[in-house]
């Protein structure tokens, strides 16, 4: 209310030439009746349905359009989750006075505001603070105290951005998929206003992308602290998290400080978690620069680091406030670590999305040396991952499916003690491997393994393990966070583009075809 909504709204309109509705007005129009009339002749759950039902219309009808929203139209779970599926969705905001000077000048009934200035400001104050979990699920914000050409011009660079949002309520951020823009990076921690910074990275990534670690760090966004970590797996360690946190607070930071992880899966998760725990819990933003955690590991806010017994044993959740998945950064990743990262869109395309599925068989390699369909690919990969977090934010249903393949896949990367394999290239014999336990179980269609391998055989990845390989992985195979006693929960496809998860005895995967016929190793 007063926020400028219909004013910019129709201003939007007019620079992308696109027609332009307004939801209070149209439901005025299709009822015959102002909003303050149908308030108080049908209610608030009845004015509520009416809303509901013309913003579903509007954003499922196929037009590509400008739409104002009344401000209680997005608490809709269904309706806001709509919009940020089916378009680009702008939170507007102003003081509270604002608001208020703005519908007092208007002159209109606002039915659920009404009474002197004082109560409206304090009615204002109580819907904003109700609503602030669903404003913040947008992909931008949009200050409207002030001229609104200026505000105008930022609403048409969230649409141009198009970022993939990740709504969970106040934690909500965006997920920027861009091909070469250090300063998207930039605006983004600027836009958080922090008061130190901690950059953290490993060696490998400061040298391939150093002009970025120095555009970023010439910013002068804040004073900033630089960590370098040994690259890789092996590394991903508790003394590796102790370092941050000494580095950290060394350089007394306050918990304004932000970590920015500027690396691969293992730095994107030792400085989550670092965030996680430093005074707390302070702010981080990943700049995810492999495929691999592109797609998977810097969204969704599982941070973490292995433990002697098994991968990723020790960690939290705890969201980023902004990743920025700049395709820029594939150009210094060596080939075989860009082929790994397809893994995890193999894993997600299965498990959620079989038109990305059939979209990779088309294209095999191929789809590495198009840019645009790579960018395209990384987008929709993130989007369906979002799509899992949202609903499942703790792993308590739903994302388990995105543990498909990492059950034997983890334990083959254990066995390889970290050095032999890298993630993605274990994750892909994971795949196949829990496939062909699907089939012989009856819970994944006959033919879905060799598909699956051929698929990832055409990307340039290994589907079958050696026989060593499986020996040294069967000892980490109860080691697993997804172990319930006896019990495993394994995801398994039931078709190309769904999955259920299903409870296995431990025994099961151990003398399953892929273990079975195995000599026992040693337990380390
Ligand atoms: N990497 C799996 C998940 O984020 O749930």
């Amino acid at each position: 209310m007063g926020s400028g909504k219909s004013t910019l709204g129709a201003m939007v309109a007019a620079r992308l030439g696109l027609p332009f509705v307004d939801t209070d007005r149209e439901l005025e129009r299709e009822a015959g009746r102002t909003v303050a009339e149908l308030f108080s002749s049908e209610g608030e759950p009845a004015f509520r349905a009416r809303e509901r039902a013309l913003a579903l219309r509007l954003m499922r009808d196929g037009v590509v359009r400008v739409v104002a929203f009344g401000g209680g139209t997005v608490t809709n779970d269904e309706v806001r989750h709509a919009a940020l599926d089916a378009g680009t969705l702008v939170t507007l905001r102003a003081p509270t006075e604002t608001l208020v000077a703005r519908t007092a000048a208007a002159g209109s009934v606002r039915p659920l505001l009404g009474g002197s200035p004082e109560a409206m400001v304090q009615r204002l104050r109580e819907l904003s603070l109700a609503r602030a979990a669903a404003y913040a699920e947008c992909h931008g914000t949009v200050g409207t105290d002030r001229p609104l050409e200026n505000a105008l011009e930022d609403v048409l660079r969230i649409v141009a951005r198009r970022p993939v949002a990740m709504p969970l309520g106040e934690r909500s951020y965006v997920v920027d998929v861009i091909d070469g823009d250090p300063s998207r990076s930039t605006d983004a921690i600027a836009a958080l206003r922090p008061s130190s910074l901690i950059v953290v990275t490993d060696a490998n990534v400061a040298e391939a992308r150093k002009d970025d670690l120095a555009s970023l760090l010439r910013a002068g966004l804040a004073p900033s602290r630089v960590v370098t970590l040994p690259p890789g797996e092996v590394h991903k360690t508790l003394p590796q998290v102790a370092a941050i946190w000494d580095a950290a607070l060394g350089q007394g930071i306050d918990r304004n400080a932000v970590v920015i992880t500027l690396g691969g899966g293992v730095v994107g998760d030792m400085g989550g978690f670092a965030a996680s725990t430093l005074l707390r819990g302070i702010r981080f933003v990943q700049l995810p620069t492999t495929l691999l955690s592109m797609v998977d590991a810097s969204v969704g806010g599982k941070t973490g680091f292995d433990h002697p017994t098994g991968k990723n044993l020790v960690g939290t959740f705890h969201q980023p406030s902004h990743v920025v998945a700049d395709l820029a950064h594939l150009s210094t990743l060596p080939d075989r670590e860009v082929r790994a990262g397809l893994a995890e869109v193999v894993k997600i395309a299965l498990t959620c999305d079989a038109a990305l599925f059939e979209d990779l068989e088309r294209a095999g390699r191929a789809v590495l040396e198009d840019r645009t369909h790579l960018q395209a690919v990384v987008r929709r990969a993130i989007e369906l991952k979002a799509w899992v977090v949202r609903q499942d934010e703790r792993e308590a249903g739903l994302r388990e499916v995105l543990n498909f393949g990492h059950t034997i896949g983890h334990a083959v990367e254990s066995g390889a003690e970290y050095t032999q394999l890298l993630h993605g290239e274990a994750i892909a014999m994971g795949m196949v491997a829990e496939l062909a336990l699907g089939e012989r179980l009856g819970l994944s269609p006959s033919g879905l393994r060799g598909r699956t391998a051929r698929l990832l055989e055409a990307l340039g990845l290994r589907a079958e393990p050696s026989n060593a390989e499986m020996v040294a992985a069967r000892p980490f195979l109860g080691a697993d966070k997804k172990r319930r006693g006896s019990h495993v929960r394994v995801p398994l496809p039931s078709a190309v583009g769904a999955c259920t998860v299903h409870p296995l005895e431990l025994a099961l995967l151990e003398d399953g075809p892929n273990f079975g016929s195995l000599p026992s190793a040693p337990v380390p």
